[in-house]
């Protein structure tokens, strides 16, 4: 054959065009969605899965449980309880890589084209991209600096019954949100849970970053107060340990994990699971509270410098306990969606808020990740962040 074969002709309707980008780094990268990496357990995952391997490494000769290996929902059960208060059974528990897949899998069970959907105003870009490729319409419930305000919810059910949209679920990230680093309250998880009872709406729960807590208390999952079976709740290894493991978990009524089922391709890793569990059984407090002074380190040098480049131009951050990032507010007047790329080209990498929402709102913010520089560096890429601002007579 002289041509080479096109495949135009065979494409499915439902397959989309994706760029296969290439991930590329500024000098002080703010933009990326990873935990320190310096605290990647490597010898203790190495120990986890010798240990794993020795004991169940036989069982490598099966094709693994379609929910995952048993004995790592065994130990997800064990963990939800003591951290997340709310006892769940080995089986409603699907291990999936990653949460991103765990909340693909809900997305794909649960949404047909034109449903309508609410998230956060502004939301992980990762949940929005799977929301519009399942091509919900998707709509914003207002933030402030504790996360989804309640009233605006419920302001926002209303407006959208009252146009006849039916809402499929809500979506949301109650413990340091991506982007904006929100922590919910208890009583506005209560109001929520209030909230979706009434209009029967369930509520996908995505704990991802629960255990990067360093100040404060963490609250009780929007799981542990529910009694009506309407929370879905999600979590990860990737912010406790390392994204390249690509694991993490669902909790679902076992008729949502059954229609799950259908969409997930293969079996999480057993392979991976003997590592996680072996590591995590005997060294999770150790390691958390290793992650903690790290993070909280890292987030103090973000917010120092900012307080020092920002403070005087009317310009808000928050000052999250936890998780990885600074949501950062400037006047109206700097528009950050288009300073991205000059300020990547110098040297400074962020996510400007237009990208995290529904709408396209938010030119003037941008999220900074604190957990993956050094301290030193985000200090010195806050400074240089500010230096091109003023270079280019913005502040
Ligand atoms: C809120 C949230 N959910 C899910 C994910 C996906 O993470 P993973 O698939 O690595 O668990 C991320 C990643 O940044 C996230 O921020």
């Amino acid at each position: 054959m002289d041509k080479k074969f096109d495949y135009e002709s065979l494409f499915s309707k439902s397959s989309l065009e994706i760029e296969i980008s290439k991930v590329s780094h500024a000098k002080y990268d703010f933009a990326v969605a990873y935990p320190p990496p310096e605290t990647i357990p490597l010898n203790g995952l190495l120990e986890g899965l010798s240990e794993g391997l020795s004991k169940e490494g036989k069982d490598l000769a099966y094709y693994p449980d379609v929910m995952g290996a048993l004995s790592l929902r065994e130990f997800v059960c064990q963990k939800l309880q003591e951290d997340r208060g709310f006892f769940s059974d080995p089986d409603e528990i699907m291990i999936t890589q990653g949460s991103a897949e765990a909340n693909n899998l809900v997305i794909q069970a649960l949404t047909d084209p034109g449903d309508t959907v609410i998230t956060e105003e502004f939301v992980y870009l990762g949940t929005l991209r799977q929301l519009r490729r399942a091509k919900a319409n998707v709509f914003g419930s207002k933030l402030d600096e504790n996360g989804l305000i309640p009233e605006e919810l419920e302001n926002l059910i209303k407006k959208l019954i009252k146009k006849g949209k039916k809402i499929k679920y809500i979506y949301t990230i109650p413990e340091f949100q991506n982007p904006t680093g929100s922590t919910l309250p208890l009583e506005r998880r209560v109001q929520i849970l209030k909230i979706a009872e009434k209009y029967l709406i369930p509520l996908i729960e995505d704990d991802c970053y629960v255990d990067l807590r360093f100040e404060g208390k963490t609250q009780p999952s929007f799981k542990s107060l529910d009694s009506s079976g309407l929370v879905i709740h999600v979590a990860s290894f990737s912010k406790l340990l390392a994204p390249g493991l690509r694991m993490g978990y669902v909790i679902a009524d076992i008729s949502v994990l059954k229609r799950m089922m259908s969409f997930k391709s293969s079996q999480s890793s057993q392979f991976v699971s003997l590592a996680i569990e072996g590591f995590l059984t005997k060294n999770m407090d150790n390691h958390k509270n290793k992650i903690r002074e790290i993070l909280k380190e890292k987030c103090n040098a973000m917010t120092t410098a900012l307080g020092e480049n920002f403070g005087g131009i009317n310009a808000k951050w928050s000052n999250p306990g936890g998780g990885c990032y600074v949501w950062l507010t400037m006047p109206e007047r700097i528009n950050l969606t288009k300073l991205q790329g000059v300020c990547f080209d110098k040297g400074v990498g962020f996510i400007p808020g237009s990208s995290f929402s529904p709408e396209g709102l938010g030119d003037n913010c941008a999220r900074l990740c604190f957990a993956y520089e050094s301290p030193e560096k985000n200090r010195d890429g806050i400074n240089l962040f500010g230096e091109i601002l003023h270079q280019l007579n913005l502040i």
